[in-house]
């Protein structure tokens, strides 16, 4: 049987570690970058062919700084994949975006450090990021709304260093900047993805309330954990409703950053 092809991708965050029954074919991608987080799984969603890969790996042997991003992403692009739906639990520092809501960020601000987050540390190339994500995959998802889950179409992520929680003045700082969300994988995927010139949007499923909201003892691993599960069944029926639906298995126009432009390597 020859290789599949999937233009589709969903990379699964923490909580979310596999999206097919028995019948994917597996796929062990070895990249310049070393090997993905996990094999890659390929299956059918309403007759397209789709890829998963769970981004901390199945049993979540990453720490959202150990990640092997660049791999992850390198072996999705050498597989065909063009559009990639990235699920991700997310804290709030919002009251009124609660445990349970779904967003679908706009934004994107980096505050991590140290992580590889390009392919082209040679070369000159500096690609446009200002829009971090994919305006046709974010209305796809934004779209595909399940009425368990209350759905944002817009916000701000800040992505942490991790693996610990922000204090509650760094989380008090961010609410301030009028920052909506906070995460801790969101950052190098979503520009790996653009540098290879994949479209990419994150859907992002509030599980707490971060420290600067939280009366209590802060955020806890083992609540995010729990509250991420509790919604898991809906919020695998959203993403997987959006990718039934959205258009298009190329990349968009927008995300074709590399247009016109001679690069050092060919893209995967
Ligand atoms: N992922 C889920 N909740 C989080 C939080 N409060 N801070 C950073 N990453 C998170």
């Amino acid at each position: 049987m020859s290789s599949p092809r999937p233009a589709l991708a969903i990379i699964g965050g923490s909580g979310f570690y596999d999206f097919f029954g028995d019948d994917a074919t597996t796929l062990e991608i070895e990249t310049p970058y070393g090997a993905t987080a996990a094999p890659i799984t390929v299956g059918d969603v309403d007759g397209r062919q789709v890829a998963f890969l769970p981004r901390h790996g199945r049993k979540h042997e990453y720490s959202p700084h150990t990640v092997p991003y660049r791999a992850n992403m390198w072996a999705l692009r050498s597989i065909g994949v063009r559009r990639i739906f990235a699920p991700c639990a997310v804290g709030s520092l919002r009251a009124d975006w609660g445990p349970g809501t779904v967003a679908v960020p706009d934004q994107l601000v980096d505050r991590t450090s140290g992580r590889p987050q390009t392919y082209f540390d040679n070369g000159g190339i500096h690609v446009s990021f200002a829009d971090p994500y994919c305006d046709e995959l974010r209305a796809a998802a934004t779209k595909s709304a399940v009425p368990e889950l209350p759905m944002k179409p817009a916000g701000t992520m800040v992505v942490v260093q991790g693996p610990r929680f922000s204090t509650r003045a760094e989380s008090r700082w961010f609410a301030g900047q009028g920052w909506e969300l906070v995460n801790m994988t969101g950052f190098p995927e979503a520009v790996l993805a653009r540098e290879l010139e994949m479209c990419y949007a994150a859907i992002a499923l509030v599980t707490d309330l971060d420290a600067g909201l939280e009366a209590g003892e802060g955020v806890s691993a083992a609540a995010v954990f729990e509250e991420f599960e509790r919604n898991l069944v809906p919020f695998k029926r959203l993403v997987r409703h959006a990718v039934a639906t959205v258009d298009g298995t190329d990349t968009c126009e927008r995300c074709r950053v590399h247009d016109g432009v001679t690069l050092p390597f060919d893209l995967p």
